[in-house]
């Protein structure tokens, strides 16, 4: 058994030296020291052994074992480092090399615009209307009968909206004031809100309009408001979209949704006189309807209007966006012309 055990010893020592990697290391541990190997079958065969022989065989048996492990561990030790090593060596980043360019993309004009004034309505403390309260595809009742536009009104008209074909009473919204009266059915004042979205109108497309374009729509609910705190607003809002402050124009006008009326116009953002292209050389620019909403639409939705009053106000965000920003086609927003969109 002894010469046995020396011979195992030796094989292991040759093989363990011939071993060039830490796979064929581990190869040779396998073969000689796990628990299948001839050297721990003799392990096991020590039962058999006399009571004599039981210790000097053991302490071989326990000599030549560490003595493999400690010779296997150390080559271990080498072939680690230096496969790390060359690991690291063929992972090598030169960081003075030019990295690939990714170019960089940005909100969309018209996005950057909505973002920019429902900034300004959040701090005067109006909130985002859920969308379900504002569908693009909506009834004729929430686009139209609500808002107290009779149904001879020229607006309902199918040159100015588009209906659907299979089902009469459902539009593309034309406005967004479609929110009011869901909003106003689905809470009770006080109630202040925006609504900023896609409005639909069966327009010939030219600089100045499209048929698919966006509006604000605002809503203030509550007792005791008066059309004071309608000009404190939007000449606040005025003042801060344009960033300075701006002499507006108060006009009186009409909807059928609200009473009084009131087209509001700011002073010609550059002025060329008496031929500017811009404000027809009239020195104003409109940019919003508002008014005090109608009672009969306060009532139509189950608010009384002898307790509450409010007021509302839409606009065009194309409008508001190529004011602020000189762009002279509306169309221009629409064509995903990059040269164009790159300048945002
Ligand atoms: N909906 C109107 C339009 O599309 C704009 C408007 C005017 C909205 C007056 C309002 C309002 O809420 O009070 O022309």
């Amino acid at each position: 058994m002894e010469n046995k055990i020396k011979e195992i010893r030796q094989n292991a020592i040759l093989k363990i030296e011939q071993a060039t990697d830490l796979k064929s290391l581990e190869a040779v541990k396998n073969e000689f020291l796990s628990r299948n190997s001839e050297f721990n079958n003799l392990k096991k065969g020590m039962k058999d052994l006399s009571p004599e022989q039981k210790p000097v065989i053991g302490a071989l048996l326990n000599k030549v074992s560490s003595e493999l492990n400690s010779l296997i561990e150390e080559k271990n030790e080498i072939f680690y480092k230096k496969e790390l090593n060359e690991k690291l060596l063929s992972e090598k980043i030169d960081i003075t090399l030019d990295g690939d360019y990714i170019p960089m993309g940005h909100v969309h004009p018209l996005t950057k615009t909505i973002d920019e004034i429902v900034e300004i309505f959040n701090l005067l403390g109006f909130s985002l209307i859920r969308p379900e309260f504002s569908p693009e595809v909506e009834m004729e009742k929430y686009n139209f009968d609500l808002l107290n536009v009779p149904k001879e009104h020229p607006a309902r008209d199918v040159q100015d909206t588009f209906y659907c074909e299979d089902m009469p009473n459902v539009v593309l919204r034309s406005q967004t004031s479609n929110a009011q009266a869901r909003q106003m059915m689905n809470s009770k004042p006080p109630i202040k809100i925006i609504s900023p979205g896609r409005v639909y109108r069966n327009e010939n497309v030219s600089a100045r309009k499209n048929n698919l374009f966006h509006q604000i729509e605002g809503l203030y609910v509550d007792k005791n408001v008066t059309m004071a705190h309608l000009k404190g607003v939007l000449n606040e809002f005025i003042r801060l979209y344009f960033g300075s402050s701006r002499p507006t124009r108060f006009r009186s006008s009409f909807f059928p949704f609200t009473e009084p009326s009131v087209e509001i116009d700011v002073q010609c953002i550059m002025c060329k006189g008496e031929g500017c292209s811009i404000c027809s050389g009239t020195g104003w620019l409109e940019i919003l309807g508002a008014g005090m909403v109608d009672p009969n639409v306060l009532n139509d939705v189950g608010i009384d209007s002898t307790v509450y009053s409010g007021f509302a106000f839409g606009m065009g965000i194309e409008r508001l966006a190529m004011l602020k920003y000189a762009i002279d086609d509306i169309r221009l927003f629409f064509n995903n012309d990059i040269r164009f969109l790159k300048q945002f």
